[in-house]
């Protein structure tokens, strides 16, 4: 009802919307309409009200009440079903647990805060209170396990789409997950899969945004490294509307995966990527090595021809860049 209630407030937004008009959408006596005002002013909206003029929307809290992210998110499955955190260890372990008891494909699990944020190769996600989209999604596809990369291309796009519309910067996306700002980590993608040999239980598809975080949240050790949008733009951003807009695009693009291949979404990566053609270090589990990118495959892995010529599908590793080239 809360939902339906901002629903229409935006709807009018300046506007006044009296309490009899409020009753008559809603089928519900005008104490229960202000009941539910007052809670949604005790969530940070900022609703005036007057007796002959009715309710006012003047502002929106931005945090991530279900409530918050389900008025006016247009997506058909994905974040159908929120599970939300004020606080939590990880939502990808917490997506990863309710994936086996069975939640249902485009469930998303998001957190105000992360406590133990898992990065990719063990590192951990700083990810402090209200300041960014922590999220994890789980997806039920039905492709072979080795086309499960393809899934961490796909929201790579849908991140970089989603801050290029919501916040109106340009970022460039590093394989395999990492997404830019000048040269900056600003988010980073953490897929982890559940599969036999020949079908997948399940995929978890984990994101981190740094939104609205500020240069004193970061300190010393990665300032040099990681950035927030709210830092490059000069101003705060809507985490709302981004995760709406995030999700919308990644529905999209999983849609299109589905039904027409990956063909065309692994075109727009290559348009978002400044890597190709770029002389790399490149660093596995065992060892590293230079090597100049030279493409990206169709299974998402990316080529590259090491120094002594040869070509080398890379599956998993860290790409930096060289700056001695
Ligand atoms: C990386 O670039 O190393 C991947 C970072 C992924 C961080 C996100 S935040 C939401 C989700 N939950 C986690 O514990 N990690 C991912």
């Amino acid at each position: 009802m809360r939902a339906e209630i901002i629903k229409l407030l935006r709807k009018h937004a300046h506007e006044f919307v009296s309490g009899e008009e409020m009753c008559r959408c809603f089928g519900i006596s005008r104490t229960a309409i202000w009941k539910h005002i007052q809670l949604l002013r005790q969530e940070g909206f900022d609703i005036e009200a007057y007796s002959r003029k009715g309710y006012r929307l003047l502002g929106e809290p931005d945090c991530l009440f279900p409530e918050n992210v389900a008025a006016g998110l247009v997506t058909k499955v994905f974040g159908n079903q929120i599970d939300y955190h004020d606080q939590i260890n990880s939502t990808n372990e917490r997506a990863k647990q309710l994936a086996r008891q069975g939640a249902l494909h485009g469930t998303i699990v998001i957190a105000e805060e992360q406590l133990q944020g898992k990065g990719r190769l063990g590192r951990f996600w700083y990810s402090p209170s209200g300041t960014g989209i922590w999220l994890s999604m789980i997806l039920r596809p039905k492709i072979l396990p080795f086309e499960a990369p393809k899934l961490t291309l796909l929201a790579g796009v849908a991140a970089a789409r989603t801050i290029q519309q919501v916040a109106h910067l340009t970022p460039e996306i590093k394989w395999p997950n990492d997404i830019l700002l000048k040269g900056k980590k600003v988010s980073g993608i953490l897929t982890e899969m559940s599969a036999e040999m020949d079908a997948i239980n399940f995929v978890v598809v984990g994101i981190g945004i740094n939104v609205n975080l500020l240069p004193e949240h970061f300190g010393p050790e990665l300032e040099d490294i990681a950035t927030s949008l709210a830092i490059q733009k000069g101003e705060k951003i809507s985490r709302v509307q981004l995760l709406q807009c995030f999700l919308l695009e990644i529905e999209a693009l999983y849609e299109e995966f589905l039904h027409n291949g990956f063909e065309d979404i692994l075109a727009e990566w290559k348009q978002w990527t400044n890597l190709l053609g770029r002389r790399v270090k490149i660093t596995m589990l065992s060892h590293e090595f230079f090597a100049t990118i030279v493409d990206i495959a169709d299974s998402g892995a990316l080529v590259v021809e090491r120094e002594d010529g040869e070509r080398q599908h890379v599956v998993s590793g860290e790409v930096s860049l060289d700056i001695n080239a």
